[in-house]
């Protein structure tokens, strides 16, 4: 089964309408060629609109950062998941360890925005990954299973296949101390395996598995070359439109 590599900028809290002009300016013609390579944007909701017309019949595709399980209503400061289709966005980011440490996002709030945003059409990309101590106490696999089993809970074998997984370790977010590339491909191989037990070995080695945790142009290769690693989530890395243009480039 061929999976095609994935690479995705998560650009949390970041950029002005002019400096996303900027960006988009470069580095739309700059991947227009790129094939075999699906490229994402996640960027924060101000730009999403603008984005999303700017993205129409490119080959990069939007996504939010977060959503709302509700419709509509009264939910000051939530955005809906239609409010989202609507524009333009084709994925969104669900279960950030920054949304689940600073914004005290549980497993059962994950799942649930995993199942709205399903049934809305938007494609998730479920974020797990351990802490440092949980490293060091060698628990990383039993939380990342965990959160795997909780976000995907009563979520059919087809709808699986609309979902992009992303390994995160906390403590590789934002350090510049990434994950050894085996050490990600292992993790990532077991958080394959939770999806072959949830659903089956041939619905798991269809789903894209990324990693992410200070991804930059000079280490995306060597993730890249483990079999398992479909591709990056990139924080700090995708601000700048050459490195992120780098990335897609060298992946
Ligand atoms: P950095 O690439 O800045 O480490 O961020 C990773 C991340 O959190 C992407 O979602």
């Amino acid at each position: 089964m061929v999976r095609i590599p994935f690479i995705a900028a998560n650009w949390k809290m970041n950029k002005t309408v002019d400096q996303a002009m900027n960006f988009t300016e470069h580095f739309l013609p700059e991947v227009k060629d790129a094939a075999d390579v699906d490229i994402v944007i996640c960027a924060p909701y101000t730009l999403l609109v603008l984005l999303g017309a700017q993205f129409k019949d490119t080959n990069v595709d939007l996504g939010a950062q977060n959503m709302y399980w509700e419709e509509k209503g009264a939910y000051t400061g939530e955005i809906a998941p239609d409010m989202l289709t609507d524009i333009g966005c084709t994925y969104v980011i669900l279960g950030h360890s920054e949304r689940r440490t600073l914004f005290h996002e549980s497993d059962e709030e994950v799942n649930c925005k995993v199942q709205v945003a399903l049934q809305h059409g938007l494609k998730p990309i479920v974020c797990v990954g351990e802490d440092l101590t949980e490293r060091e106490e060698g628990k990383t696999s039993e939380k990342v299973s965990r959160q795997v089993r909780a976000a995907f809970k009563d979520i059919d074998a087809k709808e699986v296949l609309n979902c992009v997984v992303a390994y995160e370790p906390i403590w590789a977010i934002g350090t510049g101390k990434s994950a050894s590339p085996q050490d990600a491909n292992a993790v990532i191989q077991s958080i394959r395996q939770n999806l072959a037990d949830i659903y089956e070995h041939e619905i798991a080695g269809q789903i894209r598995i990324l990693y992410g945790g200070s991804v930059k142009p000079e280490n995306i290769a060597s993730l890249m070359a483990f079999e398992d690693i479909d591709g990056a989530l990139v924080g700090g890395a995708s601000l700048d439109w050459e490195k992120f243009a780098a990335l897609v480039e060298n992946k």
